[in-house]
């Protein structure tokens, strides 16, 4: 093979309850991205279209997270490797822009390099992707877009990831404010100490909605999607958000929350039909402001990165 040609997901961190930890892969919004192999040795940015982003291999998410993965080859691997992204998820959204660069990067390299890693393996050079973005190697991004479905990082060193099984037909539906809301600014605003009886209700709602994945139980699941501790500083910092979740759990939502840091908001339906009835709701929600928006509906995407072409 000499390039290769894949999807890269955007995906959901925290899921409300699991600050960190939680997360899950959609599967209507992504980036493309082509990787080749090259004459020249080493890893390069080829192009980047869509978005204006490093094109320095030591600072791209993508490039770097590469570079971290090939350090641990036994061997050279005898080609160099050319990056291409097409950016459609935009970097600052909530929906895990850096880490679709980062895990789509580590997968097609991996195939290009006759997959000597597994997919649990590409998660710590993903991770070192999102240092490159954010300062840490958080993985509740890339996890579920190299695993697909719903993920739990058990441990961050080393890096753990658990598969979750996820709710039969469940859909998501996310609105993307068009505001901009750092990272970084989104976690200074955290308290650095919790109270117990919040972090009580928090675990609660972790290990419910866990059993309720394993279960294919959307009640539950529905009972569990909330969030004591992150949401009720960040959601302050977006325009309508109880409103949106308030709208969208009228019109038959099992729930929603802050996606990653923000500022999107995600709401999961139990169809499609469902789902498509809360984006006319959230729409209508939104479209009073004056902020511009998207709203995007995607089922849950379980295989996680996917291969569009090879040649
Ligand atoms: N879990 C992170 C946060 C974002 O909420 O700040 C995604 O890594």
């Amino acid at each position: 093979m000499k390039e290769i040609e894949i999807f890269s997901p955007a995906t959901i961190a925290n899921v409300s309850c699991g600050f960190d930890v939680l997360g899950c892969c959609l599967d209507s919004i992504g980036d493309k991205m082509v990787l080749r192999k090259t004459d020249e040795p080493g890893v390069r940015i080829g192009k980047i279209i869509g978005e204006k982003l490093p094109m320095e291999a030591e600072k791209n998410v993508a490039s770097v997270a590469v570079i971290e993965m090939l350090k641990d080859l036994k061997e050279a691997p005898g080609f160099g490797i050319e990056i291409d992204i097409y950016k459609n998820i935009k970097p600052g959204s909530g929906v895990g822009s850096s880490a679709a660069s980062a895990a789509g990067a580590v997968f097609a390299a991996n195939e290009l390099l006759g997959n000597p890693f597994s997919s649990h393996q590409l998660i710590p050079y993903a991770a070192e992707g999102e240092r490159a973005a954010c300062g840490a190697p958080i993985a509740d991004n890339v996890a579920p877009a190299l695993l697909g479905g719903f993920t739990l990082v058990k441990s961050d060193d080393p890096i753990k990831v658990i598969e979750l099984p996820s709710i039969e037909g469940l859909y998501a539906t996310i609105i993307h404010p068009q505001i901009e809301i750092k990272t970084s600014v989104s976690r200074d605003i955290l308290p650095q100490t919790v109270k117990l009886k919040s972090a009580i209700k928090q675990w609660a709602n972790v290990g419910a909605l866990i059993h309720a994945l394993h279960t294919n139980d959307a009640h539950l699941f529905a009972d569990s999607l909330n969030d004591y501790i992150v949401e009720p500083h960040r959601s302050k910092l977006i325009p309508e958000f109880d409103n949106v979740i308030k709208n969208a759990v009228e019109a038959g939502a099992l729930g929603g929350g802050i996606s990653g840091s923000g500022p999107s908001i995600f709401t999961f339906s139990k169809d499609e039909q469902t789902a498509h009835k809360v984006s006319i709701v959230v729409d209508k929600v939104y479209n009073k402001t004056k902020i511009p928006y998207h709203i995007y509906t995607s089922k849950i995407n379980v295989e996680g990165v996917k291969i569009v072409k090879r040649q």
